[in-house]
């Protein structure tokens, strides 16, 4: 039989015993399938898709029709673990009827759980209005992507020194706020590990880490980043594999037995 589906109230309640909230994007159902099957909590269709899956240099021109495609491809695959979608940029920022609107189509149309939103203070109404309709939303703070221009790149916020110093009361009133509004989670990404557990003990829900240190309630990576698939050497992030290594060792041996007609053999021909 299988595990039942992770609900939000569960997540309240792993805050509350203390069990580690595990999240990984994902962006198909062969990869939902893997992951679900792997035991994670989470599946985020995030937006970062637009850089790894689309070849992007930023999330920005992700577009909602894309986020609704490849939600629907994870939802297909996903069994136990919730499925999180990401509001693109430009799917929620034009009023909360817009942003409504929005969610409503990754839910309907996407087959995800939670919608996600980037943005503190400035979006609690519109956090509110999609809670108030009864979809789940998961904010996010802190490093926010879409934010690229203002933040002048993808740069660490909340430090006592250098860039987005001063910050530090600005993200704890951004983390208040987003509760306050409905929020059920909140990821908090790219901001020191001192400030992120500061914020996870002042919540009564569930803070989920990228890039800021181990005292959230779960953490979050990029699959590219944690099966070696990306190449991508960052500070916060782990690599427990080397799919990239293992994909460029199969399609060469294939390369070489087609070009020396190792493949196909009789075994491989129908006869
Ligand atoms: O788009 C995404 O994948 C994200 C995570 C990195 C949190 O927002």
């Amino acid at each position: 039989m299988d595990a039942p589906k992770v609900t939000v109230p569960d997540l309240g309640r792993s805050k509350l015993a203390g069990d580690k909230l595990v999240m990984i994007t994902c962006y198909d159902a062969t990869f939902a399938r893997l992951l679900d099957e792997a035991g994670v909590d989470l599946l985020l269709v995030g937006d970062s898709l637009g850089m790894v899956v689309q070849g992007q240099d930023t999330t920005l021109p992700v577009t909602l029709d894309e986020m609704v495609y490849h939600c629907r491809m994870v939802s297909r695959g996903a069994r136990r673990a919730m499925v999180v979608g990401d509001l693109p940029f430009g799917a929620f920022q034009q009023g909360t009827k817009a942003a409504v609107r929005s969610s409503i189509r990754l839910v309907k149309e996407g087959g995800v759980s939670m919608v996600k939103l980037e943005g503190g203070i400035p979006m609690a109404a519109t956090i509110e209005a999609i809670a108030r309709v009864d979809i789940p939303v998961m904010a996010h703070i802190g490093l926010t992507p879409q934010s690229y221009h203002r933040m002048g790149g993808h740069k660490v916020q909340g430090r006592e020194h250098g860039h987005g110093a001063g910050q530090h009361e600005r993200l704890l009133d951004d983390a208040r706020a987003v509760q306050e509004a409905g929020a059920a989670a909140v990821v908090l990404e790219g901001m020191p590990r001192s400030l992120a557990g500061e914020i996870t003990k002042s919540l009564a829900i569930p803070t989920i880490g990228i890039g800021a240190g181990p005292d959230c309630d779960g953490q979050v990576l990029v699959l590219h980043d944690v099966i070696g698939l990306s190449g991508a050497k960052l500070k916060f992030a782990k690599s427990y594999g080397n799919v990239a290594g293992e994909v460029a060792r199969a399609v060469h041996e294939y390369a070489e037995d087609v070009r020396t007609g190792g493949f196909p053999d009789d075994a491989h021909s129908f006869h």
